[in-house]
């Protein structure tokens, strides 16, 4: 059974905009942040507090977040991936964050620096610290599916991870098929395995959408009883360590389809149609999303 409701987690302004050569200025950044809080998204990941030799598009973190113009019933979480992470972004004003583990050993390393078991430390401090100031916390797993590195990523070890991350006090956890790679065969034999280790209304899904299979990938997911589906306006993404993995799902192709089965988002399409187009414009680049070039 489909879920009545879903939530969209919008996550353009960081995993979109982490992965363009150019840099992009903080003022457009802060722009489209604004534009997106007018959509009726309740939840848009704004930035990441991550290190600017790491990823340098991300370096004006503190700036986005305090330039930004908060919507009462927007939440925008920060990507953390240490205690000077956390730290940084509890300074900078942000009421929750996100703490982002792999289910490869070899993914793992390249983006955040450490082993998985190391991760696990630095994301039990962050989530003590966050639970102290009632900041609440999110967790990713990436590699999902699999892994450039690694190649095929077996489900009991996403099981595991999403299962530490959910026990250690992630209120959410999101599975990501992080190089675009997965099927709806090969999300659904993941979930399976998932569901039976964290409750499905704690899990959400992030699909990126390399093979073009991200829409379908969520439809499977929303099938299995997931109601938690991140997307990125215009279809923007990737992560620089996983390269060739294209753009998230679009944003606006997730709501078109969500609508089409009757199922509530809150989100106004037109309107996350037209912050797609204001992005690309500044961007100087073409939307992912099919339903905006169709309504262009
Ligand atoms: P490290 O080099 O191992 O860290 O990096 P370190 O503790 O040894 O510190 C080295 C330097 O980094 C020091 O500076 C620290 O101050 C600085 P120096 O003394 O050399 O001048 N540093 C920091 N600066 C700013 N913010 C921080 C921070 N921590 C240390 N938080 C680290 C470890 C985790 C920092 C690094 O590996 C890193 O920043 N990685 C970023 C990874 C990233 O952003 N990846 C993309 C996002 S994840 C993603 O896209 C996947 C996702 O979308 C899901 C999916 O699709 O799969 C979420
Ligand atoms: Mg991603």
């Amino acid at each position: 059974d489909f879920p009545k409701a879903v939530k969209v987690v919008e996550v353009g302004p960081r995993d979109g905009l982490q992965n363009e050569k150019e840099m992009v200025p903080t003022g457009v950044k802060i722009q489209l942040i604004d534009m997106l809080s007018e959509t009726g998204l309740p939840v848009i990941e704004a930035t990441s507090f991550v290190s600017s030799k790491w990823v340098p598009q991300m370096a004006d973190h503190a700036e986005v977040l305090k330039g930004i113009s908060l919507a009462p019933h927007v939440r925008y979480p920060v990507l953390t991936p240490n205690m000077q992470g956390f730290h940084a972004a509890v300074d900078a004003g942000a009421t929750e964050v996100a703490v982002f583990g792999s289910a490869s050993e070899t993914f793992c390393k390249n983006n955040i620096n450490c082993s998985i078991e190391e991760s696990f430390q630095r994301f039990k401090e962050i989530i003590s610290s966050a639970k102290q100031a009632h900041i609440p916390v999110r967790g990713y797993v990436s590699c999902a599916v699999a892994c450039p590195y690694e190649g095929h990523v077996e489900p009991a070890k996403v099981a595991e991870v999403a299962k530490r991350l959910y026990e250690l006090g992630c209120y959410e956890v999101s599975l990501c098929d992080t190089t675009g790679v997965g099927t709806p065969g090969s999300m659904a034999s993941m979930l399976k395995c998932v569901v039976k280790e964290v409750p499905t209304n704690a899990l959400a899904v992030h699909c990126h959408d390399t093979y073009g299979q991200a829409l379908a990938n969520v439809l499977i997911a929303l099938q299995m009883g997931i109601s938690v589906v991140d997307s990125s306006v215009a279809g923007l993404g990737g992560c620089p360590f996983a390269k060739g993995a294209t753009g998230n799902v679009s944003t606006e192709d997730v709501v078109y389809m969500l609508n089409g089965l009757g199922i509530e988002t809150g989100v106004n399409l037109s309107k996350v149609i037209h912050a797609g187009e204001f992005i690309c414009k500044a961007l100087n680049r073409s939307t992912n999303s099919k339903v905006a070039q169709k309504n262009n």
